[in-house]
């Protein structure tokens, strides 16, 4: 089945009735780390970024401090997507990393083009969370292609996320791409901490040219395909340019994106993928009123401090971990306002492309209920009291836990305004925005001391009844966060 929209692809893959995958087949597991054979790898080691207080990170407040060496930019990379927590068993290891993701598939893909950096060679490389190392794609400075095909200013360090998308369709089905995007989102808000802390502020395309991107960083468009760019202060013009001489063959760079012996092709994905490729630039965000049908009025949440023994970056992030022994115990009113507060976008002018509500279970000063929460302004606006946090676990295949988290947070858009201001890429973007705020809330509360969950399986129709948004609302994704055990 293919789509030509977003719309007509969201409502295919709903659950529970929407279209299904084939079902588990462990025999034959995409493998989580992309490989290069004859790829010359640079393994790295990096000092991580001094202690810095979260919130002036997370508000894009930290001095500047580029990265001068290769050492640097491996801190960058590793605080970004690097590898955190190994388990193991008889015959298999999993690691986890900094960020989150569905079923810890690990779709999203780092790469970097850099040059004039001391240590490392002018190229485009892969980030090989496991080695860790750089695998180089190709030679020579790539950053003035990546920044043409992404409309970003030349120079400086080029970053490039892409999804792998079997990875996550070997479990979910055709609904893998709203999971790959999810994901996609938390690597972005991941490597943007990551940056900011270097005192560097990250500009993000979403609008770009998809085949020159794809064909640059050698990618199987049937497999895989580029989601985001970003652009970071860094080493200036480099002396170097172009290219050739240490180019992997495009056959090399192409068969890396297979993960598995039977790995697709998704016609469902790669078609939606393909329609959600162009869009605008919006001239306004996801209004948060226009998703709730009535809400009291608006109470500003303030600036809330950090309070001490808060963690600090990057402890915060090497830390984070998926929580779901929520206790209900209440959460005390100040400790809510830093985590709430933790959310504002760097940028409020920014339009959000989508807006959030709260289900709130003995969460500080805010009633038992929903609310409506204004990220930009810091704001909550009342919609209805009652036992929401119950009836959401429930719409979410009844994943009990949930209910006893202080906090949901549902994250949706309106599909005829993402479309009206973004076109068909609003899709991606909205998803993206969402992955962002999940892994900013998961860090935030790592440093609050308490829990966070991502929760991307719900029933879509009757969650967005529950939550009463208007016809053309849609749920993306919740997360769960509060008080946790121990
Ligand atoms: C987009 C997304 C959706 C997720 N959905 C669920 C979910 O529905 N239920 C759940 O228990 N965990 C969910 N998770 C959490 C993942 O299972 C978890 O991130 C993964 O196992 C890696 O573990 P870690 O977060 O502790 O590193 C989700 C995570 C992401 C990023």
């Amino acid at each position: 089945m293919r789509f030509r929209d977003f719309a007509a692809y969201h409502e295919a893959v709903r659950h529970p009735d929407g279209l299904r995958g084939p079902g588990l087949d462990w025999s034959d597991r995409p493998e989580v780390f992309k490989r290069y054979p004859g790829a010359f790898g640079v393994p790295l080691a990096g000092a991580l970024p001094q202690p810095l207080p979260l919130d002036a990170v997370l508000a894009g407040r930290c001095a500047a401090a580029p990265p001068a060496a290769l050492g640097d930019l491996a801190g960058i990379l590793l605080c970004a997507h690097g590898l955190t927590r190994r388990e193991s068993g008889p015959g298999w290891e999993h690691w986890y990393r900094t960020v989150a993701s569905a079923g810890a598939l690990y779709p999203a893909e780092l790469y970097v083009a850099a040059a004039g950096l001391p240590g490392l060679a002018a190229g485009l490389y892969h980030l090989d969370p496991a080695g860790p190392a750089l695998a180089r794609l190709r030679s020579g400075d790539r950053r003035p292609d990546l920044a043409r095909a992404a409309g970003l200013a030349p120079g400086g360090l080029g970053f490039a996320i892409t999804g792998i998308f079997h990875r996550s369709a070997w479990k979910y089905g055709p609904r893998a791409f709203r999971y790959v995007l999810l994901d996609a989102g938390h690597l972005l808000e991941s490597l943007g901490q990551s940056l900011a802390a270097r005192g560097l502020a990250p500009r993000v395309s979403l609008r770009f040219d998809q085949a020159a991107l794809d064909g640059l960083l050698g990618l199987d468009p049937g497999r895989e395909a580029c989601l985001a760019v970003v652009r970071a202060d860094g080493p200036g013009p480099a002396g170097e340019s172009g290219a050739g001489e240490g180019d992997l063959p495009e056959d090399v760079l192409r068969q890396a994106s297979r993960t598995a012996r039977n790995d697709g092709p998704w016609e469902e994905i790669l078609s939606v993928c393909r329609a959600t490729e162009a869009g605008r630039a919006p001239q306004a965000g996801i209004v948060p009123a226009d998703l709730a049908a009535a809400s009291g009025p608006w109470s500003g949440l303030g600036d809330a401090p950090l309070p001490a023994g808060a963690l600090d970056y990057p402890a915060a992030v090497l830390r984070r971990r998926s929580r779901r022994d929520f206790t209900a115990a209440p959460l005390e009113p100040e400790r809510l306002a830093a985590l709430l507060s933790l959310l504002r976008p760097a940028d409020p002018a920014e339009p959000l492309p989508l807006a959030a509500l709260l289900a709130t279970h003995r969460a500080g000063n805010l009633a038992d209920g929903l609310h409506l929460l204004d990220l930009a302004q810091g704001a909550t606006a009342l919609v209805r009291t009652g036992d929401f946090s119950a009836a959401l676990a429930r719409a979410c295949l009844g994943q009990g836990w949930m209910a006893r988290a202080n906090l949901l947070l549902a994250l949706a858009t309106d599909f005829p305004a993402l479309e009206r201001e973004w076109g068909q890429a609003g899709y991606r973007a909205a998803h993206l925005a969402a992955g962002r705020l999940g892994q900013r809330l998961y860090v935030a509360a790592t440093a609050l001391g308490l829990g966070c969950c991502g929760i991307g399986a719900f029933f879509d129709h009757p969650a967005r009844e529950l939550l009463g948004l208007p016809s053309g609302g849609r749920l993306l994704y919740v997360l769960a966060a509060g008080r946790v055990k121990g």
